[in-house]
């Protein structure tokens, strides 16, 4: 076998799978979720341990430059009236950007600017969401099946998490059976 013929990672896309690699793999319960949901109570009273999302990261380069690739496979369920979310973020550099791809299953991108102005983006096998910097961004499963999407974002992005501590401007819950999106002011 010629070294230099390199076997790259493999994805399967109908189910955000990696194979042929050692992806790094984090999961979020409801515990890790604390007021994050609008109805807090409700998600008290979920199990603490149950996942509501995961996500798989290859192990890759951090120098200068590098890009990160992660596929985020999001739960079906609620909180309440309120459909299973990721913590969503601005990155810790701003500036930088990110792409998400959907693969699986169907969704939203709740995506929301340093003004509060908050805008959604229908996620399904195909999208592809170009998420400019100084923009937060959250996955959001209106869904029966898995939401997974993968995303790809400069190494040196980071997370910021605590800059959306009081939530997005925007919710979206489940009112007579259809997806609604509820303005928080
Ligand atoms: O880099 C991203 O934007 C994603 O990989 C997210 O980190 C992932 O969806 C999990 O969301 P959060 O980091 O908001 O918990
Ligand atoms: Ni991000």
């Amino acid at each position: 076998m010629n070294p230099l013929l390199i076997k790259p990672p493999v994805m399967d896309w109908l189910t955000g799978a990696f194979a042929h690699t050692s992806a790094l793999k984090k999961s979020t319960t409801a515990a890790d979720l604390a007021n994050v949901f609008s109805d807090e109570h409700a998600r008290q009273r979920l199990d603490p341990n149950l996942i509501i999302y995961s996500v798989e990261m290859l192990d890759s380069s951090r120098d200068d430059g590098a890009l990160f690739t992660g596929v985020t496979h999001l739960n079906p369920g609620k909180v309440g009236d309120e459909f299973f979310m990721t913590r969503g973020h601005y990155h810790a550099r701003r500036e930088q950007g990110e792409v998400y791809f959907g693969l699986r299953g169907s969704g939203l991108l709740l995506l929301q600017d340093e003004d509060g102005n908050a805008r959604l983006e229908t996620v399904m096998p195909g999208s592809i969401h170009i998420i400019s910097g100084y923009t937060a961004h959250r996955l959001i499963n209106t869904g029966n099946d898995i939401l997974s999407a993968l995303a790809v974002w400069p190494a040196v992005a980071g997370h910021n998490y605590a800059a959306l501590q009081h939530g997005f401007a925007l919710s979206v819950k489940e009112r007579d059976r259809q997806v609604q999106v509820v303005s928080n002011d």
